[in-house]
């Protein structure tokens, strides 16, 4: 593709940034940027920000620009997509970018304008946006163009949406901030209640991705993890095995079934008997939880399955929304 016409498609999570150009994935990057803070200047972004996430002086703050979706500090987020568009274009400002950045389902009209601008802002040519879950579909390739019903389930960070799909728009949608953070937190609360120990964002996330599950499991898996205790403020160690956190996440996800369950409520008859048919289809880095499809075929009496591209459909439906934006016009959030 020649260098004058780059056109990108961003998926500008709550805890992950993904570039992607045709069906080509040029950037995953965590959604979190270092700051000197007396200066209010960006040092570091992307996975090296990450890494120094609870390990930096007082001068550096970690932080995340980005809160259940939306943009929680404008400036920041300018300066991280600035700086992520020019690792992937170069250093090269004549020929500015077309983009398509994605915007969770239900945001207000302030807080779209305000990743329109920030794109603006960030040194692109043209900026469109597309809702999470459209961009999602056209990235898994659903057959969205046509009058019957598909449904998709965008499990992320900070938001998980349940939308069904027609005619290449969103007929029925919901959001809710129950995802991975919360996840997480529920991992954090259930530890602490059991066993009087305090732990990490981080040290959950673990718990939850090595060996947490929704349903059971056949084979128990355990992990050691060393927390804080409760009272003496000392460090101990506990082990936590596959049940537990299977216990911990249960609420979190009858929070997820019961936002599901009401777009359904609201989804006509007709597309309801298309989606029976076709499955309920599940992306987002949440959605790759062990017996997440299990659990929820079960709860919603619909089958559903993990997509094959699960945490980078959104970008490259992005990219595809942007080649074929006059035939979406009409179903894109108005700026
Ligand atoms: N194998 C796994 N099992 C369970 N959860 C996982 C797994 N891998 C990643 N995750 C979770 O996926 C979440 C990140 O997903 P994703 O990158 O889709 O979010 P995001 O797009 O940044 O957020 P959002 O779309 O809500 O703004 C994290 O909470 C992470 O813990
Ligand atoms: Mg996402």
């Amino acid at each position: 593709m020649p260098a004058f016409s780059r056109e990108l498609g961003i998926d500008l999570g709550t805890l992950n940034t993904v570039v992607a150009e045709g069906k080509q994935i040029l950037l995953e990057e965590p959604t979190v940027v270092a700051i000197v803070v007396n200066e209010q200047k960006m040092v570091e972004w992307g996975h090296v920000a990450r890494d120094m996430l609870g390990r930096v002086p007082e001068n550096i703050e970690v932080t995340r620009p980005m809160l259940h979706g939306v943009i929680a500090d404008y400036e920041i987020t300018e300066n991280l997509l600035k700086s992520l568009i020019k690792k992937v274009t170069g250093p090269m400002f004549l020929f500015r970018p077309r983009i398509m950045i994605t915007v969770p389902y239900g945001i207000t009209s302030v807080e779209s304008r305000a990743v329109h601008e920030a794109g603006l802002g960030a040194g692109s040519r043209d900026v469109y946006l597309i809702q999470q879950p459209l961009a999602a579909a056209l990235g898994i390739d659903l057959p969205i163009n046509t009058p019957s019903g598909n449904m998709i389930i965008c499990l992320g960070g900070g938001t998980t949406q349940a939308a069904v799909l027609a005619m290449n728009g969103i007929v029925t949608a919901e959001t809710t901030h129950t995802a991975g953070l919360k996840l997480d937190e529920a991992i954090i609360a259930y530890i602490r209640r059991k066993y009087g120990l305090v732990i990490g964002q981080p040290t959950a996330e673990q718990l939850k991705i090595r060996i947490g599950a929704a349903v059971p499991q056949d084979e128990q898996q355990t992990m050691e993890i060393q927390g804080q205790d409760q009272v003496s403020g000392l460090p101990r160690p506990a082990s936590l095995t596959t049940d537990e956190i299977m216990d911990s996440l249960q609420e979190p996800l009858e929070d997820i079934v019961a936002t599901t369950r009401r777009v359904l409520e609201k989804t006509p008859p007709e597309l309801i008997s298309d989606i029976i048919d076709r499955g309920v289809a599940l992306c987002g880095g949440s959605a790759q939880l062990k017996g997440i499809d299990k659990y929820l075929t079960k709860a919603l009496g619909i089958p559903a399955y993990l997509v094959d591209n699960p945490t980078t459909c959104t970008a490259e439906g992005a990219a595809r929304g942007l080649a074929m934006r006059e035939v979406l016009r009409r179903n894109l959030p108005p700026v």
